[in-house]
């Protein structure tokens, strides 16, 4: 057993031991406790919903599932990245659940507010860690076509929020969202107070970067770039391709600069402050565009004017998240493009140009 999987085991099972300074972690296998703990509160809170769903079918069937029926369905799948706790999850018996839920939030909280206090090189080494290790638990299931990631979405086991606590590190900052001063007249789709609903969650981030397949060199646009979680994440995790983020609310472009710079990406990483819509400025030539639900009918049509543009002389990939895939389905078909490949229950939608 690893060194964090044995000290996430042992703080499980002493949930009054200190989790401080002077545990010996390297940022690697914090960032690893980080996911473990973060996993588990996410899968015990889904667990206590099922548990709950059993009892009344055994009620209505007239039979009684044991507990260790229960979760050894479990640990054939949502449980199977911990696997290591396997005996000590069946030992700790459905009384624990919720106990459990509550523990592992307690040590995410800790290990989170432990790595603030190291130098942000150790806090990017965290970050990479903990992307990866997270990509190769939940991807890996992916590529079986009936695990875990397949559940991102709306049935089952939902993750799309659980990491959501590395935005602490990112220091990116929703209030500034509440505070914003808002035209209503304004055209666009600007979010007012959207915060982190409106950011994708870093389970769809990590799938689409591995989805998309890209090279060393090539050129990545979030259009519509929010607090920069997409272009944080792929220039940690691909520092040999370029990232630019163009966003239209100032402050936005601001956090997520400033989250680059701590972290020293700036040389593939950029966010700049555009409107997009306006027909003065035109989006760069790239090889990926990511789209969450950016746009009103007018720039949408603006924009993918300009992308199919480029399809002409080059293969490109287009991402979207959300309603952007109504879009991209009739830009797809008009232009002959293949079918999209489709992630997280049709939340993400991964079209190639056939160029
Ligand atoms: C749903 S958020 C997605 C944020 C980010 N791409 C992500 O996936 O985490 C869409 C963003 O598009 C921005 N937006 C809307 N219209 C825009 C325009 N015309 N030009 C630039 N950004 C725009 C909004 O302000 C908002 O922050």
């Amino acid at each position: 057993m690893e060194l964090s999987e044995k000290t996430f085991l042992k703080f499980l099972n002493e949930p009054n031991l200190e989790l401080t300074e002077t545990t010996e972690l390297s940022a690697e296998e914090m960032g690893e406790l980080y996911i473990y703990s973060a996993l588990l509160s996410t899968i015990m809170g889904f667990l206590k919903e099922q548990l709950w769903l059993s009892d009344k079918e055994d009620l209505v069937n007239n039979i009684e599932t044991t507990y260790e029926e229960f979760i050894n369905k479990f640990l054939l799948k949502e449980l199977k990245p911990l696997g290591f706790l396997e005996d000590f999850l069946i030992k700790s018996g459905a009384s624990e659940i919720k106990t459990l839920k509550k523990s592992s939030l307690l040590i995410e909280k800790k290990v989170l507010s432990l790595i603030m206090n190291r130098s942000p090189m150790e806090q990017k080494t965290f970050l990479i860690h903990a992307l990866k290790d997270m990509s190769k638990k939940f991807l890996k299931e992916e590529s079986d076509q009936e695990g875990f990631a397949q559940n991102l979405g709306h049935q089952g086991l939902r993750l799309y929020r659980t990491f959501d606590g590395l935005d602490k590190i990112f220091k990116l900052d929703y209030q500034l969202d509440l505070d914003m001063d808002v035209d209503y007249h304004e055209k666009e789709r600007i979010y007012q107070s959207g915060g982190v609903g409106v950011q994708s969650g870093y389970s769809t981030i990590l799938l689409s970067l591995d989805a998309i397949e890209v090279k060393s060199g090539d050129l990545i646009v979030d259009l519509g770039s929010g607090y920069g979680r997409v272009g944080l994440v792929y220039a940690l995790l691909r520092p040999d391709t370029q990232s630019i983020g163009y966003e239209f609310v100032p402050h936005r472009v601001q956090v997520a600069n400033e989250a680059s710079e701590l972290f020293e990406l700036s040389e593939s990483l950029n966010f700049k402050t555009q409107d997009l819509s306006l027909e003065s400025f035109k989006i760069p030539e790239a090889a990926v565009y990511y789209m969450y639900d950016p746009f009103t009918e007018d720039t949408y049509k603006y924009v993918l004017d300009q992308i199919v543009a480029f399809s002409q002389k080059r293969k490109l990939t287009i991402v979207t998240k959300g309603n952007g895939s109504k879009w991209l389905d009739r830009v797809a078909s008009e232009n002959h493009w293949p079918a999209p490949k489709v992630l997280d229950e049709g939340n993400l939608c991964i079209y190639h140009s056939s160029k």
